[in-house]
């Protein structure tokens, strides 16, 4: 059985105290959470605090991104090694803001991937198509660019460590989330892509979560979906009750 995980992207949003009190305020509502693993993911200048805060839940940490080299002359750049040394133990990569904004590939995210299982932090994979692209119908096309190419070279201990978002570019910051049918659509196809990459027991054990204007009254419906196994949250994700509503509506 795949644990259901759900993800807190709070973006370039919380400086240090905004930060400590949504961390806070989250560890009390979500206290006694047991079936759902639970991650936040806040800016760079927060994660040291929050990880103190929420030492000893069960909540974990991420980071939104990272370099792939060691050390050295790279102004601007945070390396894993810095990450595990503030308690990460999940890092997005290849976020669609990413991608379009900052030059993020997938060459460069399968770089990060591969250098964030080198060092035992677990990759969130982040695939999804822009509306232009869904609308020519070329949704499955640029999710298997994304999913082949990002994932490529990974050993099967590896895939089975890293987490898959799948995030249409449309429904982000947009309200108008994938539907079931088309969220559903698209895990059981990337599923489909890690059994001919991988074999069954890869496809069945790796988790694909959803994201895109997640709600906590859209959750049940999308969690419900099969293969749909948890939610990477933005917007939902920046004030306690909304996110942690989404986590208590999370179970299947
Ligand atoms: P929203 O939930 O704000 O649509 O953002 C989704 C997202 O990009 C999470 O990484």
């Amino acid at each position: 059985m795949r644990k259901v995980i759900i993800a807190g992207n709070w973006k370039m949003n919380k400086n240090l105290q905004e930060s400590m009190d949504l961390a806070n305020s989250l560890k009390k509502e979500l206290s006694g959470v047991k079936d759902i693993e639970m991650v936040l993911c806040p800016p760079f200048t927060s994660l040291g605090a929050v990880a103190e805060v929420i030492k000893g839940t069960g909540i974990k940490l991420g980071a939104q991104d990272c370099y792939w080299e060691k050390e050295g002359a790279f102004t601007g750049e945070v390396s894993i090694g810095m990450l595990k040394s503030v308690g990460c133990a999940y890092c997005i990569v290849g976020h669609s803001e990413r991608r379009q904004f900052f030059g993020e590939t997938n060459l460069t995210v399968n770089k990060k991937a591969k250098a964030l299982l080198k060092e035992g932090v677990m990759p969130i994979v982040c695939v999804g198509e822009k509306l232009e692209e869904r609308k020519a119908d070329k949704a499955f096309d640029v999710v298997k660019d994304h999913v082949v190419n990002s994932l490529a070279g990974l050993s099967k201990e590896d895939m089975l460590k890293t987490v898959i978002a799948y995030e249409p570019v449309w429904a982000i910051g947009t309200g108008v989330n994938a539907t079931k049918e088309q969220a559903q659509e698209i895990h059981k196809y990337i599923r489909g892509l890690l059994k001919e990459m991988y074999d069954a027991q890869v496809a069945e054990g790796v988790r694909i979560q959803y994201g895109g204007s997640v709600k906590p009254d859209n959750i049940k419906e999308l969690i419900s979906q099969g293969d749909v196994d948890g939610a990477l949250v933005g917007g939902a994700s920046l004030k306690s009750d909304s996110f942690s509503q989404i986590v208590r509506n999370s179970s299947k």
